[in-house]
């Protein structure tokens, strides 16, 4: 079940408008984790520059927040040890049926502000603007917990959206996508509601379908933080890493999303410490 409350104003007036009442469901639990896989399983983006980084990183790979595996599945079948953590069992549920029994996979239910593996990894990475699922608190407690599983000169690594694309996450939107699915592609509205003086947004998705029945409405949810490259480059240095190196990722779709990479710079920490 959703978190109450996160239904945009215009979501709600169009199911007003047909009599009918929204059921909220997170975005990654659930049936949200088949829409999810349906919008963004075929994205490429990220995949290439992952991989060039596992190709650089001496040692096992945390994918972090990893959901279906979009980035885990490039990375294990390109050779790499990795472990997926993600708070979603749901999501790590598809990513278990896509790698089943994998050797060099291993899944972890955990919170990214709160986990505690029994490795150490030489690269640690957060795709598809993840991070923003945290707020301040939160980011803090993730860096923690980072820098506690790096391993000596281990890179940690994460996306955020840059240029325009970061600029359309401070507008609201209401439009309609086209999302394949198994019968061909169906219609989905798409609501994306501002908050906080643009420093926050909720997003809903909804089958278009679905308006015209009345009744109870599945909503899919989420709500994120608005964050740009500069503040969580400012972030990572007062946590003690070193000032990111920011590279943009090229996608086929013309989004922009920038990469952050940086490493441990604070004093090297005794075992287990
Ligand atoms: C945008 S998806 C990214 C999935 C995958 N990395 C990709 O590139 O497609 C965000 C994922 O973050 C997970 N998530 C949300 N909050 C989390 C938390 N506090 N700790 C760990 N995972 C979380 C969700 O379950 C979801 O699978």
């Amino acid at each position: 079940m959703g978190m109450p409350g996160l239904i945009t104003e215009a979501v709600r007036e169009r199911l007003d408008r047909v009599g009918a009442v929204p059921r909220e469901q997170d975005l990654y639990d659930g049936a949200g984790t088949d829409f999810y896989e349906r919008l963004v399983g075929p994205d490429r983006a990220e995949i290439r520059e992952v991989l060039a980084l596992a190709r650089g990183a001496d040692g096992p790979v945390l994918d972090v927040a990893a959901g279906s595996g979009r980035l885990t599945i490039p990375l294990v079948r390109s050779g790499r040890r990795v472990t997926a953590i993600d708070l979603s069992a749901d999501m790590l549920a598809h990513l278990r049926r896509a790698l089943p029994d994998h050797p060099l996979l291993d899944c972890v239910v955990a919170d990214m502000r709160d986990f505690s593996l029994k490795r150490r990894f030489a690269l640690v990475v957060i795709g598809a603007t993840s991070i923003t699922l945290l707020d301040r608190g939160g980011r803090s407690l993730l860096y923690a917990n980072v820098r506690r599983h790096l391993a000596v000169d281990g890179v940690f690594a994460f996306t955020v959206a840059g240029g325009a694309s970061a600029a359309s996450l401070t507008v609201p939107r209401d439009q309609e996508i086209k999302v394949p699915g198994p019968g061909g592609e169906e219609t989905y509205l798409f609501s994306q509601q501002v908050e906080e003086g643009g420093q926050a947004r909720i997003v809903n998705w909804l089958r278009a379908a679905d308006l015209a029945d009345g009744g109870e409405v599945t909503v899919l949810t989420s709500r994120l933080r608005v964050l740009d490259h500069k503040v969580l480059a400012r972030e990572l240095v007062d946590a003690g890493f070193a000032e990111p190196a920011v590279s943009p990722v090229r996608t086929h779709r013309g989004d922009d999303i920038v990469l952050l990479t940086t490493t441990w710079a604070g004093p090297s920490e005794s075992e287990g410490g």
